[in-house]
């Protein structure tokens, strides 16, 4: 992509993604620069598909430092679940995966119904996937990918997100890390689950992606073609007006309303309460 190509007319480079100008508002000149520059990163990352070997973190053991609330609510997790991310992580990402895989099971236990056990799990936008073992141990999947459009993106230390997801999967049968645009992604799943995904391009910009990423239409479509009958998808959103604003994408891509929840207590605090949601195919 050239920087002119970024510069256009509303900031949106069609080369990227499956984008719709009629999702992309106007842009003001500060996004619209801010966009250019991200783009150039995003290229780069592209061309390079860069990898300095893969990342394994220092299981750190034991988890200490925890308040009370958190001690007690992960003492009653390892008890129902048996879960031990701290034999495999360090203390943060430990921390982290117990608070996404509380959040799942407070999101189940709203709905009411079985957790989904088996099957094939597809994660849009899984980052560095630093939160794999919370979803394996919640789904138990048969096959579980995470897909993330920006997967070469090279952290402080040199290692991309792709060394990560690799250090993290390890030792999980049937993970896998593709580098795609989920929008082009075609492949059937039973479970799909997508943690904050961008329904503006404020939120685009500030994971420092450029705005020819912000497709919200395609995506969703996306999702709900590649879901199977009887098949859910699980979302996460930033505060009930990100919710409302994905919920209003969700239907227009034919997907059904089931169930959603706004944990009442969380391992990790945070600026808006995440409203977590479960769709059906029609
Ligand atoms: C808000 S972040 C959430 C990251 C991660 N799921 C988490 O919970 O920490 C959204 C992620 O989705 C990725 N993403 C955005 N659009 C995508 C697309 N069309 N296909 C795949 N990944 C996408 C971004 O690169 C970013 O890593």
């Amino acid at each position: 992509m050239t920087t002119e190509s970024v510069f256009s007319a509303s900031g949106f480079d069609s080369s990227l993604s499956g984008a719709e100008p009629s999702d992309l508002p106007r842009y003001t000149l500060g996004q619209r620069l801010r966009s250019g520059y991200y783009a150039l990163w995003y290229r780069l990352g592209e061309h390079l598909r860069w990898s300095r070997g893969v990342y394994c973190e220092q299981p750190v053991g034991r988890l200490v430092l925890l308040s009370r609330g958190q001690q007690a609510r992960i003492a009653l997790l390892r008890r129902r679940f048996d879960l031990r991310f701290e034999k495999h992580c360090a203390a943060l990402t430990a921390i982290k995966n117990y608070d996404y895989f509380d959040m799942l099971d407070q999101a189940w236990m709203a709905w009411g119904e079985p957790r989904p056990a088996g099957g094939v799990v597809h994660d849009v936008g899984a980052s560095n996937f630093w939160y794999v073992r919370a979803l394996h141990a919640f789904f138990q999947p048969v096959e579980l990918t995470g897909i993330e459009v920006e997967g070469y993106r090279i952290s402080a230390n040199g290692y991309s997100r792709w060394d990560y997801a690799q250090g993290y999967m390890q030792d999980l049968p049937g993970t896998k890390f593709v580098v795609a645009d989920y929008a082009a992604y075609a492949a059937p799943a039973d479970t799909i689950v997508v943690w904050y995904p961008f329904v503006t391009p404020a939120s685009v910009l500030a994971w420092r992606m450029p705005l020819g990423l912000f497709a919200p239409r395609a995506l969703f479509a996306r999702m709900a073609s590649n879901l199977n009958p009887g098949g859910v998808l699980v979302m996460v959103n930033q505060g009930p007006e990100e919710a409302e604003c994905a919920a209003g994408f969700c239907r227009e891509a034919g997907l059904l309303f089931r169930s959603s929840c706004q944990p009442l207590a969380l391992l990790r605090a945070r600026r808006l309460p995440p409203v977590i949601s479960i769709w059906s195919r029609r």
